[in-house]
């Protein structure tokens, strides 16, 4: 079994600066843990990333570098687009795909985030593919049926070379909303994934996989929710911005 996991996605926040800021204040709070029982995984914006991985590597942090996305080419006439190698090179190990904030502005779907898994996968990145339902799919009672889908289609050019993956359970109406699931509902989802894992062949074989919640989560009901048996971990925007509050989030997560 791995460690319980907690990812700070940042989305379109902070500098250079105030990554390096952030650094500074999680190495404080880590220097005053007797050690620690979980995984942390800060998600920059892409200009932040070379700077977080070199101070992370300078301090020796044990602390994960994620980037938000990327594109599924290796190389080539794609302006503005940055491709797993270049991830790599800059100090990534992991890369958030499919957040429902790219599906929904950028209109990536189910086949794009295909493409984007396997080049992850193909770059040593572990990817942290998003799923979730809109409110409206909730209300007519379609949940299980579409994170069923959407973890099928982003995880059908996975090939059996990968060690570690992680799936977020992200119900859309749940981010930056204040609003969500009830913890037994997660874990209902959680186990349809769980379940969708063994009936496409994945439990028999590597890789691990790992289940995390995002979705307004605080330092109020992160407890409740990594109670649950098939709650891996979270994934946490808004409340990711303030080092000490994220920081929060982790102790009271893991129950330290
Ligand atoms: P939130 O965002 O914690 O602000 O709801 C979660 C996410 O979008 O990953």
């Amino acid at each position: 079994m791995s460690l319980p996991c907690f990812v700070a996605n940042w989305k379109m926040n902070k500098t250079v600066a105030e990554t390096l800021s952030y650094l500074t204040l999680c190495q404080q709070w880590l220097s005053k843990l007797p050690r620690l029982s979980c995984e942390i995984i800060l998600a920059p914006p892409y200009t932040a990333l070379f700077s977080a991985g070199n101070k992370i590597k300078e301090l020796s942090l044990p602390i994960g570098l994620a980037a938000q996305n990327l594109y599924f080419e290796a190389e080539g006439p794609y302006t503005g687009e940055v491709s797993g190698r270049m991830l790599c090179e800059a100090g990534c190990q992991y890369v958030i795909i499919g957040h429902s904030e790219r599906r929904n502005h950028f209109n990536e779907n189910d086949s794009t985030i295909t493409h984007k898994v396997q080049a992850a996968l193909g770059a040593n990145l572990t990817p942290i593919l998003c799923v979730g339902e809109n409110a409206k799919e909730r209300l007519e009672g379609k949940t299980l049926q579409v994170i069923q889908r959407q973890v099928k289609e982003g995880l059908s050019r996975m090939d059996g070379g990968a060690s570690h993956c992680m799936i977020a359970y992200e119900p859309i109406w749940a981010i930056g909303t204040g609003k969500t699931p009830t913890p037994f509902e997660v874990e209902q989802v959680h186990q349809k994934i769980a379940r969708t894992l063994i009936e496409i062949g994945f439990k028999q074989r590597a890789p691990v996989i790992d289940i995390l919640y995002g979705g307004s989560v605080s330092v109020e009901n992160v407890a409740a929710f990594m109670k649950k048996p098939h709650v891996d971990g979270m994934l946490v925007g808004g409340a990711s911005l303030s080092a000490e509050t994220f920081m929060n989030i982790v102790q009271v997560g893991i129950g330290a």
